[in-house]
């Protein structure tokens, strides 16, 4: 019998440390905008240790970090995750399942087992979606989806994101050599924190992903009337940023009705945004999220029905504008199955669950089958400075990858 490969915890948890301190806000959490500074030094940082672990490191044509054990002809099996972050985000939100794939080529490499599959270990670019644009570009890229029109999108700052991933190391004018040969890839494993409270209110250490949520995208631009705040009589106003309230407090209300898992409007822009001005001039960014397309379509349906109705009331113009849609996602039923078999082996107590986030997997599902392990995240804390897991649980959630790895390397008769 082969002797079991044991990942490095210490080297697991000093590298995710050591990424930690790459941040545009040291003391407000992480902050690494794709496409910026502070994200393409971090993935310097692992493209380096890509190298110390076997691995050929590549930025590809959509500014992905892509490092494949050389000289595999045959099979391969993917796992990886994204290095961005949110804004004053927290330290683990992606970048914990970039750093354990490396760990699992690392100990691989350590010990010199060669898999029968090449190992595929990705850092995908711009998953969260940089300065209000769509999230999960890398991904994309890798199915071969990432098309012209998207490259020629701007961001909030003017800037399309062509010129961002070529400013970022990348190629957008050959943006198809990003495309993975899926037809030769048997797996892609996204190992990530949960980021929500299942695993740590039942006290289990890993989760079975059973499938990603679905999301819809939605921009909403509520056109009123500026005016002057103290000769306009009240009923005389079109105030966009009183509509805006309304329609704020109706998409929070939505889940209520009960056909959509979660609706949230994060992101608002006020003009003039002064303090003795009618407000004219808003915009909204929505997002919908749910297991099931069939949900979303309602909740859209329901939205536009209640728009139109503050729109009437509050005597403003709302232009609405869908955006990206990324479809729900199950994962395959024999990679849960290697999933729950490395977590037993480790005596691990998990969980079946599906993921509420959105993840890199859900994009390269569409082309290969893929799997998710989580671990638990304490409190249900993510995309905020205090996201945190116990180091003992983010080493597990290591094993637990390098494991099922090492479970799909084998031929399904005999895992
Ligand atoms: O927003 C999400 O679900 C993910 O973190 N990108
Ligand atoms: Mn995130
Ligand atoms: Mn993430």
């Amino acid at each position: 019998m082969t002797p079991r490969v044991v990942v490095d915890g210490g080297r697991l948890l000093g590298r995710l440390d050591e990424l930690a301190r790459v941040t545009a806000t040291p003391g407000r959490g992480v902050t690494r905008e794709a496409w910026g500074p502070h994200d393409v030094a971090a993935r310097d940082l692992v493209a380096g240790w890509m190298s110390r672990s076997g691995l050929a490191p590549e930025v590809d044509a959509a500014a992905n970090l892509i490092g494949r054990s050389p000289g595999q002809e045959g099979r391969w099996l993917a796992s990886g995750s994204h290095l961005d972050t949110v804004v004053h985000g927290g330290p683990l939100d992606g970048v914990y399942g970039v750093v354990a794939a490396l760990e699992a080529a690392s100990s691989l490499h350590d010990v010199g087992h060669t898999m029968a599959h090449g190992l595929l270990v990705a850092a995908f670019a711009n998953e969260e979606g940089a300065r209000g644009t769509a999230g999960m570009t890398g991904s994309y890229g890798c199915i071969g989806a990432l098309d012209a029109g998207w490259l020629d999108e701007v961001d909030d700052d003017g800037v399309s994101v062509r010129q961002r991933i070529a400013d970022a190391g990348g190629d957008p004018g050959h943006i198809a050599a990003a495309q993975w040969p899926v037809d030769q890839i048997d797996a892609f494993v996204e190992l990530h924190i949960e980021q929500g409270p299942v695993l740590d209110r039942a006290g289990a250490r890993i989760g079975v992903v059973t499938g990603i949520t679905g999301r819809q995208a939605l921009d909403l631009h509520v056109v009123g009337a500026a005016n002057h705040a103290g000769t306009t009589p009240m009923d005389l106003r079109h105030d966009a940023l009183a509509a805006a309230a309304e329609i704020v407090l109706a998409i929070e209300g939505l889940p209520r009705s009960g056909g959509i898992r979660v609706a949230t409007c994060g992101h608002i822009g006020a003009v003039p945004n002064v303090r003795n001005v009618v407000p004219g001039d808003v915009t909204l960014g929505v997002e919908l999220r749910d297991q099931s397309t069939a949900a979303i379509d309602a909740a859209m349906r329901e939205l536009e029905a209640i728009l139109d109705r503050v729109a009437d009331l509050r005597r403003v113009t709302i232009v609405k504008e869908w955006g990206q849609r990324v479809p729900p996602r199950l994962a395959a039923t024999h990679i849960a199955a290697s999933v729950r078999r490395a977590a037993t082996e480790n005596d691990l107590a998990f969980v079946e669950l599906p993921s509420g986030a959105g993840h890199d997997a859900q994009v390269i599902a569409e082309a290969v089958p893929i799997g998710m392990i989580f671990v638990p995240s304490i409190g249900g804390l993510s995309h905020a400075p205090d996201e945190r897991t116990e180091p003992s649980d983010l080493v597990a959630g290591a094993q637990v990858l390098l494991d099922t790895l090492l479970d799909l390397d084998r031929p399904r008769g005999e895992r």
